[in-house]
């Protein structure tokens, strides 16, 4: 029977519904973006809370008027439980809560990180096991998948995330929020070998990163360059990317040398990156590992990702009642 998954997400600043079926996959879907956070270049918890309150509804309805069904038509409903910001959690745990009890729909709590992975489900079953580099603004990791809900931590961030390392650079650069896609954009008129920025950890052996000595590297040589014309400002963007994407390259292709693992996919908003993706091809490729991505908008925070974990953890018996609460840091753990 084809039955149909709503998956609602609000960790963040995006506020997003979605409907999703194996058979058909991606049913509906909507995100709204929060522009308001540009101004104070990073995103501020009480105005997303708040903007997800006023959003949440239309965008439910708008999702259920396209796929045209109506609440009991759901086969289960899964929300974004956690990590993320708690009051944003919360409007859409209590949202879910509310529709599932008044309906009777099963609820499930999904891990966001787990939601970033199984974007790379959406258009057809994965096939394992699988390695997954895991690259958002609040996480860098590379994770070992045996096979759907069961996950192995391979190796992780010791400070900031890749996406934080992005935004962070691009606020020193003065370019707009977030920093992942002005960046990437700065750099297309830069030189990419203009300026020597350490990568963090690279000769350590093991699987974990390390961003903020970059940041450091590049605030220091911001300072020192004095006035950044845009042949300047292209120039950093260029190589601070080059040295991120380079060693998140590298510690994926290590993390598929240890394991033996031959297929690696990238999950979250850093793997909408065009530079990764392609220095990712060049390195693991002449090893023989497969290597796939979910579309841009599939990349950053979505629904549709959250609605296709919904399939998988209702389909396996998962259910969640009222009692269910949001959790704001957590690691992914098995559940299968
Ligand atoms: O997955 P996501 O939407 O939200 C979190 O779960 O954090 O990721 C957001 C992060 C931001 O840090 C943003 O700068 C980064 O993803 N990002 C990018 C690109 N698009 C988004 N980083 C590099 N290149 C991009 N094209
Ligand atoms: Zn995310």
């Amino acid at each position: 029977m084809d039955r149909l998954f709503l998956g609602i997400e609000t960790s963040c600043d995006d506020t997003a519904c979605a409907i999703f079926s194996r058979e058909r996959g991606l049913v509906a879907g909507r995100t709204a973006e929060q522009l308001d956070h540009g101004l104070y270049g990073g995103v501020v918890p009480e105005i997303a809370s708040r903007a997800h309150m006023r959003t949440l509804l239309p965008i439910f309805e708008s999702v259920m008027e396209e796929a045209g069904i109506g609440l009991p038509e759901l086969g289960g409903i899964g929300v974004t439980q956690g990590p993320g910001l708690t009051g944003s959690l919360l409007v859409g745990l209590s949202f879910a809560k509310a529709i599932s009890y008044g309906s009777g729909v099963p609820l499930a709590g999904i891990h966001h990180l787990e939601g970033h992975i199984l974007a790379n489900a959406l258009e057809g079953e994965l096939s394992f096991p699988a390695l997954f580099l895991v690259v958002s603004g609040g996480h860098t990791q590379l994770i070992l998948a045996e096979r759907i809900g069961r996950y192995r931590f391979l190796g992780g961030t010791r400070d900031d995330a890749a996406g934080e390392a992005f935004d962070k650079i691009g606020k020193l650069l003065g370019l707009p929020f977030p920093g992942g896609p002005s960046i990437e954009r700065a750099a297309r008129e830069g030189d990419r070998a203009a300026f020597g920025f350490p990568r963090g950890l690279r000769r350590s052996g093991e699987c974990d990163f390390s961003f903020s000595g970059l940041k450091t590297a590049v605030r220091l040589k911001v300072e020192s360059l004095g006035e950044l014309t845009d042949a300047l400002v292209g120039d950093v963007a260029a190589s601070a990317q080059e040295a991120i994407c380079e060693v998140l390259a590298e510690k994926s292709l290590l993390a598929a040398r240890k394991t033996g693992v031959k297929r690696l996919h990238l999950a979250g908003g850093v793997a909408a990156n065009g530079r990764l993706r392609e220095l990712m091809e060049d390195m693991l490729a002449p090893e023989g590992i497969e290597l796939s991505w979910p579309a841009v908008r599939f990349c950053t925070d979505n629904a549709a990702m959250i609605s296709c974990a919904a399939y998988y953890h209702i389909s396996a018996g998962h259910r969640d009642g009222l009692e269910l609460n949001t959790f704001p840091r957590g690691e992914l753990v098995s559940w299968a």
